[in-house]
C-alpha cells in the first residue's frame, strides 16, 4: 500500500487558505499554485540520495553532501498541472519535464488522452506527476498507467488537494505510487468536483471562466 503524505506546514496551509477563496484573483491564484508546489517539492524530494564530497572553502576543506546524480522528471497533467511546474523548476533547475494531456469527459468523468511527450530517457528517471486536483483519481490513475506502459518504474504523485475517493482509487490502482497532498478534503459532489476544494483549478489558473 502506498503512503499518503499530508503537508501540515504552516506556510503551505496559509497559502492554501487564500487559494481556496473564491475571491482570489487569477494572478494571485497562479502565483500561489506555483509557491505551494515549490514548498511541497521540498518535502517530496526529502528521500533523494546524497553522496559525500570534499569542498575547498576559503578556510579549509569541508565535507559536504550533494544529490547523488538521481535523475528526476516532473510530469504535469495538462492543463492545471502546468501551474505547478515553475515552482518546482525553481528548486531543481535542471529537471526534465514531460507532459500528459488529459481532460475529463464531462458526461462519464473518464480521462481522455490527447498528448503524451516524455524526455527520451524517461525510463531511467524517477517521475513526479503533478496536478493540483486529485478528484475521482481517473486522471492520475491513467497518467501513472501511461508512464508505466512507457517503462517508468518509479513514480510519485503530488497534488494540492486530494479527495478521499481519488486517494483510494490511486492506492487501489497503483499501490507503489506514494501520494503527496497539502490537504485531504471531505468528498466529491455529484459532478466530480472536490468539496470544499477550490473549484476548477485549470479555469482559475488560466482565467478561462
Ligand atoms: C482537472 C484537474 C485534474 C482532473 C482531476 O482537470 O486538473 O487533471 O480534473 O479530476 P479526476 O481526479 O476526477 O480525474 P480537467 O479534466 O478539468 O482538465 P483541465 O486541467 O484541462 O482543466
Ligand atoms: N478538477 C478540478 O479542477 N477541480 C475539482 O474539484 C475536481 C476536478
Amino acid at each position: 500500500m502506498s503512503k499518503v503524505y499530508i503537508f501540515d506546514h504552516p506556510l503551505i496551509q496559509h497559502k492554501l487558505s487564500i487559494l481556496r477563496d473564491k475571491n482570489t484573483s487569477v494572478k494571485e491564484f497562479r502565483e500561489l499554485v506555483s509557491e505551494i508546489a515549490q514548498l511541497m517539492c521540498y518535502e517530496a524530494t526529502r528521500d533523494l540520495p546524497l553522496e559525500e564530497i570534499q569542498v575547498e572553502t576559503p578556510m579549509g576543506i569541508a565535507t559536504c553532501r550533494r544529490i547523488a546524480g538521481k535523475k528526476l522528471a516532473i510530469v504535469p497533467i495538462l492543463r492545471a498541472g502546468l501551474g505547478m511546474v515553475d515552482g518546482m523548476v525553481a528548486m531543481m533547475p535542471n529537471v526534465k519535464v514531460g507532459h500528459i494531456g488529459l481532460y475529463r469527459d464531462p458526461e462519464t468523468l473518464e480521462p481522455v488522452k490527447y498528448y503524451f511527450k516524455m524526455p527520451p530517457d524517461v525510463t531511467e528517471r524517477d517521475c513526479i506527476v503533478v496536478d493540483p486536483m486529485l478528484a475521482t483519481g481517473g486522471s492520475a490513475v491513467a497518467s501513472c498507467t501511461f508512464l508505466k506502459e512507457a517503462g517508468v518504474r518509479s513514480i510519485k504523485l503530488m497534488s494540492i488537494i486530494g479527495a478521499p475517493e481519488g486517494i483510494a482509487a490511486m492506492q487501489e490502482a497503483h499501490p507503489d505510487v506514494d501520494i503527496y497532498v497539502a490537504a485531504k478534503d471531505e468528498k466529491l459532489n455529484d459532478i466530480g468536483y472536490i468539496v470544499p476544494g477550490l473549484g476548477d483549478a485549470g479555469d482559475r489558473i488560466f482565467g478561462t471562466k
